[in-house]
C-alpha cells in the first residue's frame, strides 16, 4: 500500500529524532527487547492514529518489531512532524500524514490507514473511532479492540457506549494511573511551557498567567508557571477543584475577571468557548492566548476574528488579531495544542509510561478482546504496578516491600 507523506527525503533527520528518544524510553526499550523475539502481534494487523512525532514513531516500530502490521495517521493537522513520518516509511509502516493537513486530508488519512482491514486500533481524541462508527462500519466486525490515549477522546468514546453504540471494546488508556498521573500533569505541564516559550521567546516570572481547568493537565501548567515565576490565576468551574486549587496556593476567579488582568492565558479543559467575545473585549493590549487540550475549540477564533481589523502571521506559530479599538491579541498555534503544534510534545521519559500503557493494553486485547464486552474498559491494575516496576528499576530508583506482618496488618477486618 502506498504511504501519503510530505518528502521520503526527510527521513534522515526522522530517524535522527526516533534514535534520540530511544535513549529515554526504557519501559518500551524493555517491551522491544522481549517482543520482538515472541512476536505475539504476528499476522494481526493494527492502525495507529496519534500525535506523529518520534516517541509515537518508536512506539509504532515496537508493534512492528512485535509482528504486526502497522498503519499510522497524525491525530491533529498540525502535530505530524514529516521527517517523522519519512523515517517511518523507510521502515515499513504504512504512513498517512503531513503537517498541515487540510481538515479533508486528514479525514482521508485515517480512511487510507483503515484501508489495511485493522485488528486492533489506537486512538488518540476519538476521530479514528469515529471514522470506523460512521463511513467505515463495514470493518467493525473485524475489529476485535482499541485503547484510546485522551481524555477527550475518553469522554466521546462513554458517550457512544451510553448510546449503546460502541461496538467492541476500548480501554481508555488515559485513565491509568500510569498515563494521566504523569503524562497529563508533568507531560502537558512541561511541554506546554516548551511550546509557548520557544513560540514567544517571552519571560514568564511576573506575569500573570490564567490557566482555564484543574485537572490533570491544569494542574500541571499550573505547577510549572508557578516554577517559573509567574503569578498564577484558576478559572474552573467544578467547585472541587477549584477549592483544591486555592489550598494549592493560586488564585481562583471567574473568566471574567481574569480575562481583565492576565498577559498568558491557557486553555485545559477539553471543553469549548473557555475564552469567548465578552473575554477578548477586556482583555490587555498584547494579551498571549493559548491552548494545551486536544481540540481547537477551547478559545473561540472565529469570535476573535469577527472583533478583529487584521489577522496576521507575526512570527512562526503566533497570529496577531489587532482589534477594532487598535489592541492586539498574539494567538499561538492556531490555538491547537500548543505542546505539539508548535513544540515535540511531552518529554520521552513520560511517554515511555504512557506508551508503555499502550502496549500493555493492545497486548491485554489480543489475549482476552474477543471475551471482553462493547464498552469502554480500564486497563487492569496489575499492569500499571507491571509498568511501574520497569520504570523505577530503570531509574534506580528502589522502594520498601510489605513484611508478611504489615500485609497481615492492613488486611486485618
Ligand atoms: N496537550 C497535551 O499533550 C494533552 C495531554 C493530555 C490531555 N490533553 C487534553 O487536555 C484536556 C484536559 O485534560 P485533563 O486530563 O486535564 O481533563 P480533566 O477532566 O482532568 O480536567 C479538565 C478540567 O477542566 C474543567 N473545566 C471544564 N469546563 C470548564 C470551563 N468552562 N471553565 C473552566 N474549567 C472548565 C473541568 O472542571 C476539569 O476540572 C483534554 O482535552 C485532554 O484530551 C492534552
Amino acid at each position: 500500500m502506498e504511504s501519503m507523506i510530505r518528502d521520503i527525503k526527510l527521513a534522515p533527520s526522522g530517524h535522527d529524532k526516533i534514535n534520540w528518544v530511544k535513549n529515554f524510553m526504557p519501559v518500551m526499550a524493555a517491551v522491544d527487547k522481549e517482543f520482538s523475539v515472541s512476536k505475539p502481534f504476528a499476522g494481526k494487523k493494527m492502525v495507529i492514529t496519534l500525535h506523529l512525532e518520534a516517541k509515537t514513531a518508536y512506539m509504532a516500530e515496537i508493534f512492528q518489531h512485535a509482528g504486526a502490521e502497522v498503519a499510522i495517521t497524525g491525530s491533529n493537522p498540525l502535530s505530524t512532524q514529516d521527517d517523522v513520518a519519512a523515517a517511518l516509511v523507510e521502515d515499513g509502516l504504512h504512513v498517512f500524514a503531513w503537517h498541515g493537513c487540510t481538515p479533508e486530508e486528514y479525514d482521508t488519512f485515517i480512511n487510507k490507514a483503515l484501508d489495511i482491514h485493522p485488528d486492533f486500533v489506537i486512538d488518540d481524541g476519538g476521530d479514528l473511532v469515529h471514522m470506523l462508527h460512521t463511513k467505515r462500519r463495514e470493518l467493525l466486525s473485524g475489529i476485535v479492540g482499541g485503547s484510546e490515549e485522551t481524555t477527550t477522546g475518553v469522554h466521546r468514546l462513554r458517550a457512544l457506549a451510553n448510546e449503546g453504540k460502541l461496538e467492541f471494546p476500548m480501554i481508555a488508556a488515559n485513565d491509568a494511573y500510569c498515563k494521566y498521573l504523569f503524562d497529563n500533569r508533568y507531560g502537558t505541564g512541561q511541554s506546554t511551557w516548551d511550546g509557548i516559550m520557544r513560540t514567544t521567546n517571552v519571560v514568564i516570572a511576573g506575569k500573570n498567567v490564567v490557566i482555564a481547568g484543574y485537572g490533570w493537565c491544569g494542574k500541571g501548567g499550573a505547577m510549572r508557571a508557578r516554577g517559573l515565576g509567574a503569578n498564577v490565576i484558576i478559572t474552573e468551574v467544578d467547585p472541587i477543584k477549584a477549592i483544591e486549587a486555592v489550598f494549592d496556593g493560586f488564585r481562583v476567579m471567574p473568566m471574567d475577571e481574569a480575562a481583565k488582568i492576565g498577559d498568558i492565558f491557557l486553555t485545559l479543559t477539553g471543553d469549548k468557548d473557555i475564552i469567548r467575545k465578552q473575554h477578548f473585549e477586556v482583555m490587555k493590549n498584547g494579551a498571549i492566548l493559548a491552548n494545551s487540550g486536544h481540540f481547537d475549540v477551547e478559545i473561540n477564533i472565529p469570535e476573535l476574528e469577527s472583533l478583529s481589523v487584521s489577522r496576521r502571521t507575526v512570527r512562526k506559530n503566533i497570529e496577531e488579531f489587532k482589534l477594532h479599538d487598535g489592541r492586539k491579541l498574539y494567538l499561538l498555534a492556531e490555538g491547537r495544542l500548543v505542546n505539539l503544534a508548535a513544540g515535540d510534545g511531552h518529554p520521552a521519559e513520560i511517554m515511555d509510561l504512557s506508551f508503555g500503557v499502550q502496549f500493555f493494553s493492545a497486548l491485554h486485547l489480543l489475549k482476552h478482546g474477543k471475551e471482553m464486552e462493547k464498552g469502554v474498559h480500564l486497563m487492569p491494575e496489575e499492569i500499571n504496578t507491571k509498568i511501574a516496576k520497569i520504570k523505577l528499576k530503570s531509574m534506580g530508583v528502589a522502594i520498601d516491600t510489605l513484611t508478611p506482618e504489615q500485609r497481615a496488618y492492613l488486611s486485618m477486618a
